[in-house]
């Protein structure tokens, strides 16, 4: 499976968003990450809709839609209807979560699926035939900035196996604390989809910041 990299807006500067997606654009990354906070669901409140579908004028690149929301099914339609080409709902919201994604795929958009990390990788199986990716968050969701949580890694193994045995052709994102110094080991163990926000727009050279976290990813792949 190639590597994607997805750099998460959260880090970016709002008073000069644009600035900070062609910078982001020039290091070719594969979408561009929107974290959905809605105060609840997690103790933070970041954007909605309108900010997905003004990133949608700005960019060519696919948007991908991180839910951490309590209730999904009622803000999945507009955000199909600004642009997401793919929705990350959470399993731990209170809802039908199968309902749930399969309201994203009835909508036309891919679906997967995001853990929180103490949730069991176990959890995932029933929804396997209606996703296409499975998010691992390697922090506790609601903040960017955070320290990766280094038992990511064997959950990443573990899920793999897990994923090989039941649907092998879906793939594996982690979220949270991301960096060069990790996106080696968590491709190598199975990842195949970085979100990256400080990592790269905290960086001095946002557009080398995208290529190094590929290059590190890649060199994952080498030597798996
Ligand atoms: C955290 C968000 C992440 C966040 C990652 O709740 O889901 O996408 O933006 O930011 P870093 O890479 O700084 O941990
Ligand atoms: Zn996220």
């Amino acid at each position: 499976m190639d590597i994607a990299i997805a750099p998460s807006i959260l880090s970016a500067d709002f008073g000069r968003l644009e600035d900070d997606i062609r910078a982001a654009e020039r290091g070719s990354p594969d979408y561009f990450h929107c974290d959905i906070m809605d105060g609840h669901f997690v103790p933070n409140i970041s954007f909605g809709p309108m900010v997905v579908r003004k990133m949608r004028e700005l960019t060519d690149v696919p948007l991908d839609v991180h839910l951490m929301i309590t209730d999904p099914d009622r803000y999945i339609p507009a955000f199909v209807e600004a642009g997401a080409s793919l929705i990350y709902p959470h399993i731990e919201a209170p809802h039908d979560v199968y309902r749930t994604v399969q309201l994203v795929n009835d909508l036309g958009v891919r679906a997967g699926i995001t853990l929180n990390p103490g949730t069991p990788v176990e959890w995932v199986v029933p929804l396997l035939d209606q996703v296409e990716s499975v998010l691992l968050m390697s922090v506790c969701p609601g903040f960017g900035g955070q320290e990766f949580i280094p038992g990511t890694i064997a959950r990443v193994r573990r899920l793999r196996a897990l994923l090989d045995e039941h649907r092998p052709e879906v793939g594996i994102a982690v979220d949270g604390g991301v960096s060069e110094a990790n996106a080696t080991d968590l491709v190598r163990a199975g990842a195949d989809f970085l979100i990256a926000g400080s990592a790269v727009f905290r960086a001095p050279d946002i557009a080398e910041a995208v290529r190094r976290l590929r290059a590190a990813a890649e060199r994952g792949k080498e030597n798996k």
